[in-house]
């Protein structure tokens, strides 16, 4: 299932346990604003070549809207579509003052130079600039971009309105980024699972995990659990899997990767086929890359116990199904990835207030956020007798649907 059709079915569903007016649960599907741009650039080799760039602003009841910008050959209308309304319910689920947005320009990022996506990203922002602001629509790093993509972002904003750090978050400490974001969305998947697992009377350190995507998310949550005692038995990312039935040295692997860019000829593991990673034998699966990977294909051999969804919509609603009669508990990621976009608004309100956090400030913050938000979902559950996913969905949803009511939206 497509990853809007598959969004729209939750928040359908969690409109129907709200009992939601069905007018108002079409107007909050809509999406406040969709555009898509085309980014031309010079190449190093000086030919010309094209790349599409999509902005879709989902809604603003709650504040000014916010939300990663993706660099991948898969991005395009529906993707980024489902991506920004996955922010809205998100935003409200962390209870932070934002709507919710998404971005992307569909492009292979290893394939270009440093030059090239310099060029490429500040196109792009050329061709947005009007439509995003501080108080308006708000990016950040997502897959394929980082704190340098920002800093472009940054400095080509800043050319048509004046130095203006708070219109994008994830940007380097030296422009005002906020201690603790490069961190903040693993550390906050950690801080989830630990909530998670507590509930179940059980901890990290005596628990198996696996973990696809060795990115921002999927290393800083690899680095935190391994910190904590937990095992690592595999890993993935886009040049292949390792396993170690004994745990992998997590410090080891990160300084393979940023020695020589890939996991497979790291030694202290056996290459793996990349296909048998989410159906290993572990307790607690943590998919930190794309959408869809947990599918009707796979989900019937998953071993796990618990899925951490770090990477958004990684199940489908189909493994969805099959999984929960199996038992399998899925911590949902509008509020399991939720840690990103936290630290992201403490970086925004660092800015605009012109004080900075210490980090251990921000740690102790993002940690009070996400304990609280897994209370309120767990209330949800309990009050509408739903899984944590509906809770998560049901939750962010009614703030939203609150927040539109009090505005005032049919006239
Ligand atoms: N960065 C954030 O703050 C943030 C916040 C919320 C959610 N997320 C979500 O987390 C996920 C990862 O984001 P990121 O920022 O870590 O991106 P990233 O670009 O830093 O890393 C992505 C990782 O996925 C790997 N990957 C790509 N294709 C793969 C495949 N087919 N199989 C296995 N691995 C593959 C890449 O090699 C890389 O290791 C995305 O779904 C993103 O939307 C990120």
């Amino acid at each position: 299932m497509n990853a809007l059709a598959a969004t729209n079915r939750n928040f359908r569903h969690a409109a129907r346990i709200l009992g939601l007016d069905s007018k108002l649960e079409k107007s909050l599907m809509i999406p406040f604003r969709e555009i898509k741009v085309e980014c031309t650039i010079p190449k190093d080799d000086g030919t010309l070549v094209s790349y599409v760039g999509f902005r879709v602003q989902h809604d603003n009841a709650r504040g000014p809207m916010k939300g990663g910008i993706r660099y991948h050959p898969e991005v395009d209308h529906d993707e980024v579509n489902a991506l920004a309304q996955l922010m809205t319910w998100k935003t409200a689920v962390a209870d932070i003052p934002y709507g919710g947005a998404k971005g992307g320009i569909g492009c292979t990022p290893r394939d270009l130079s440093k030059s090239e996506l310099e060029r490429l990203t500040r196109v792009f922002t050329q061709k947005i600039h009007d439509l995003i602001g501080i108080h308006t629509d708000v990016p950040a790093p997502d897959m394929g971009t980082n704190a340098q993509t920002m800093a472009w972002m940054l400095d080509e904003y800043s050319k048509f309105h004046g130095h203006s750090p708070a219109v994008v978050t994830g940007k380097p400490i030296d422009l005002g980024g906020s201690l603790g974001r490069d961190a903040a969305t693993g550390r906050g998947v950690v801080f989830a699972t630990e909530a998670l697992l507590a509930e179940h009377g059980q901890s990290i350190k005596d628990l198996k995990f696996v973990i696809q995507g060795f990115g921002n998310v999927g290393s800083w949550a690899a680095k935190l659990i391994h910190e904590r005692g937990g095992k690592i038995v595999a890993v993935s990312d886009i040049t292949g899997a390792i396993k170690n039935s004994n745990g992998i040295d997590i410090p080891s692997l990160l300084a393979h990767k940023e020695e020589t860019g890939t996991l497979k000829s790291f030694g202290g593991g056996d290459v793996m086929d990349p296909e048998e990673l989410l159906v290993y034998d572990c307790d607690v699966i943590i998919p930190c890359a794309l959408g869809g990977v947990l599918n009707k294909d796979n989900a019937a051999e998953v071993k796990a116990k618990f899925i951490i969804e770090a990477a958004n919509h990684p199940t489908d609603p189909e493994a969805d199904e099959i999984l929960s009669k199996k038992g399998v508990v899925i911590l949902p990621d509008i509020y399991a990835n939720a840690g990103g976009v936290t630290v992201s608004y403490f970086e925004w309100v660092q800015n605009i207030q012109g004080f900075m956090w210490d980090e251990e400030k921000v740690n102790h913050e993002l940690q009070k956020y996400m304990t609280r938000a897994f209370g309120n979902i767990k209330s949800m559950c309990k009050t509408h007798n739903c899984n944590l996913r509906m809770g998560a969905f049901t939750l962010g949803v009614n703030r939203v649907a609150r927040a539109t009511l009090l505005r005032g939206w049919e006239a």
